[in-house]
């Protein structure tokens, strides 16, 4: 036998676990996917797979293995073709051409991975690196789970140009719940804390945690549907100036948009486009792929708002609170808490990952799309990022983007949690994007 592990072995032993497992989800994830497939970028927003793959990767790379003494660098070349946007470190391809690139090719990419995950995996062994790179190689993985939720919004966007609509599973994959019965969620006016508590991993741009003000609110306890989404377009929610910001109008009639991304009328059907290929619009599943400027336009046509990223929180978390202190004793709702129809994208690939998060179910705000709300996306008073290249992961995008809340079928349920805070410009349409409405 064995002797048991020292801390540091087991905190080592943990890290590389958390490590391994998260390079083999990604290519859980991939596995469907061709090397052509692979390969197309279908707008400027849209990496090719085989970017992520390699940007990951280089990731680990430029920040745990570069300045080893005893690492030998793979190919200089990859700092340029794969740092996605930090400065700090070098001058990076265009990434609207990343889809021009047909080399270093998938098999190229999957040898980088393999190498740099062996020379990971071979220092983790060591407890003084392990002390040394623990933090960086947790923000690491969780950056790699970021990816993985944009590999699959990046090939639905791909398949879905391709007329012919491919499936990348027959699972059913994209977000759908049964509706569930109405009770808004109060928020009692006064001061409320905001922002991470210090337990377990959290992004920086999730605190420093402070009090906010907020007056007396109500959030709606469901996803708006398709359906209610297709009653605003029925009354001309496209047509109709009176419901848009200025810059959505000009986007709307730029773009000519006249439903949701990824919907196309067939024989005078609404029809979407997901990862299981071309299926009916499901007027109970939640509307997605929806911009910041449909959702708000919807919510001003539905008489309501969008709630604050604040009230979003403060909601969520006394939802999660709410549903802890019932659990035991009275069994759930089947009105008010219906199972997933479809569980979480997790559950379709990893047999291990089965059990519900706890965090992730209807009856509470979070797993199913995000949700835009009305706050810029700005730093929390206090917050400084970091100094040096790692510093540019957050904290410099805080301009000219939305806020976005809860999670998606396709975010890693580590990422399910109520001080969460995604962005995206108030045009982003690929991601899966829907709406909760305030008042
Ligand atoms: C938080 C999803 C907006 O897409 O750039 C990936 C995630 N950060 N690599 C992004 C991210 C660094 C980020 N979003
Ligand atoms: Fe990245």
């Amino acid at each position: 036998m064995s002797e048991p592990l020292t801390p540091a072995e087991s905190d080592g032993a943990a890290l590389a676990k958390a490590y391994c497992d998260t390079r083999q989800f990604t290519q859980r994830i991939v596995q469907p996917l061709s090397a052509e497939d692979c390969m197309v970028q279908s707008m400027d927003d849209v990496s090719p797979t085989r970017w992520h793959l390699a940007h990951t990767t280089w990731f680990f790379e430029t920040f745990a293995l570069r300045e080893e003494p005893d690492y030998p660098i793979y190919d200089e070349c990859y700092n340029f073709l794969f740092n996605s946007y930090y400065n700090t470190i070098g001058q990076q391809f265009n990434r609207s051409r990343r889809g021009t690139i047909s080399r270093p090719g998938l098999a190229d990419i999957q040898k980088y991975r393999q190498h740099v995950d062996a020379e990971i995996t071979k220092r983790l062994q060591s407890p003084e690196y392990v002390a040394r790179k623990r933090a960086i190689l947790e923000v690491g993985i969780q950056h790699e789970q970021q990816h993985q939720e944009l590999i699959l919004t990046d090939i639905k966007h791909v398949l879905s140009s391709n007329p012919v609509h491919p499936v990348y599973q027959d699972v059913p994959f994209d977000p759908c719940c049964s509706p569930h019965q109405d009770h808004p969620i109060r928020i009692d006016a006064g001061l409320h804390e905001i922002g991470h508590c210090g337990n377990g991993f959290a992004f920086d741009n999730e605190s420093p945690r402070h009090p906010i003000y907020l007056p007396d609110a109500q959030l709606s306890n469901r996803l708006v549907t398709c359906g209610e989404f297709l009653a605003f377009m029925e009354e001309g929610g496209y047509q109709r100036p009176e419901f848009w910001l200025s810059l959505g109008w000009n986007t709307v009639n730029q773009e000519r948009w006249q439903a949701p991304l990824y919907w196309t009328k067939q024989n005078d059907k609404w029809m979407q486009f997901t990862l299981a290929g071309l299926v009916p619009v499901n007027l109970d599943w939640p509307v997605c792929h929806v911009s910041l400027f449909e959702a708000d336009a919807f919510a001003r046509w539905s008489g309501k708002r969008l709630p604050t990223e604040f009230e979003w929180e403060i909601a969520a978390t006394q939802n999660l609170q709410d549903s802890d202190s019932t659990k035991h004793g009275s069994s759930p709702d089947p009105i008010t808490d219906p199972p997933f129809t479809n569980p979480p994208f997790a559950d379709h690939l990893l047999a291990d990952q089965r059990a519900i998060h706890p965090t992730r179910s209807p009856a509470s705000l979070m797993g199913s799309v995000w949700q835009w709300t009305s706050s810029s996306y700005a730093a929390y008073p206090g917050y400084t990022p970091a100094p040096g290249a790692i510093g540019e992961y957050n904290g410099k995008f805080m301009c000219n983007q939305y806020v976005l809340r809860g999670g998606s079928v396709a975010t890693h349920s580590t990422h399910i949690r109520p001080t969460y805070r995604n962005f995206f410009p108030a045009q982003t349409r690929w991601q899966f994007t829907g709406i909760r409405l305030a008042e």
